[in-house]
């Protein structure tokens, strides 16, 4: 069993799943224990639909898809990504696709493929499982600060799961299609999709699973007031 420690050292994003499925009592444990998470006035903002049935994922999925070949790139609830992308969050974020891409050997000019790939987001990467959080819409009117706990609760999620040898990836990819989401889901009209994770075991043997992006040195994310 990993400390708690080394569950956060070794999760990494996980981009190809065999077909094995959770267990329902393994899903229940991994979820009651995320439902610990503390929230800011205990609100638990979080509305969880843990999804398991293979049609139910290929409906989402293909709805979203559909708008994509429709040319169609976003609709959403809330705007995940910033609309201006500044440093150095910028060029972190074109030195990690440009990791990834080296590592499959995809020629970042390769747009058919990229695409294909981002699409594979939508296909699960194969995965069994997909956790989709939304919060009341109410609870963004006026802050933002269920997206702090709600952040959390995705973190939880992935951690307890590290517990019982399952992997995930959290998608914001489903964020920016949140509006589809809801639709094929017939989720009730309050509420807005956060994020999805997806959960399951990964494929050992696919390359894209290799992909471990670097962190920042400390010294440039941390400052020390002794
Ligand atoms: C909120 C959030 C949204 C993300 N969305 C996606 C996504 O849609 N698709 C994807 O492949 N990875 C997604 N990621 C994974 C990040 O790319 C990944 O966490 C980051 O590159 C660090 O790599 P690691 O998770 O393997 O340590 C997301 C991560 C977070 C936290």
């Amino acid at each position: 069993m990993p400390t708690v420690l080394e569950a956060l050292k070794n999760r990494s994003s996980i981009r190809s799943y065999s077909d094995k499925k959770i267990p329902k009592e393994t899903l229940e444990k991994i979820l009651i224990a995320a439902g610990m998470t503390p929230s800011g006035a205990n609100m638990q903002p979080w509305v969880t639909y843990a999804i398991s049935n293979a049609e139910t994922l290929k409906k989402v999925g293909d709805a979203i898809i559909e708008k994509m070949d429709a040319g169609i790139t976003s609709d959403q609830h809330i705007q995940y990504y910033p609309v201006k992308w500044t440093n150095p969050y910028k060029k972190r974020r074109i030195v990690t696709g440009a990791g990834l891409y080296k590592l499959l050997d995809v020629d970042r000019k390769d747009n058919e493929t990229r695409i294909e790939m981002w699409k594979d987001n939508f296909r699960w990467f194969g995965a069994q499982t997909v956790i989709f959080v939304f919060t009341a819409k109410a609870n963004l009117e006026d802050s933002e600060g269920m997206l702090i706990d709600c952040g959390a609760y995705m973190q939880s999620i992935m951690l307890a799961a590290q517990e019982f040898g399952i992997d995930s990836c959290p998608q914001g990819s489903t964020t920016e299609f949140g509006r589809v989401v809801a639709e094929a889901l017939e989720v009730p009209d309050n509420l807005a999709l956060l994020y999805s994770v997806v959960l399951g075991y990964k494929d050992e043997n696919a390359k894209i699973n290799e992909y471990q992006p670097a962190r920042v040195k400390l010294e440039e994310s941390v400052t020390f007031i002794d």
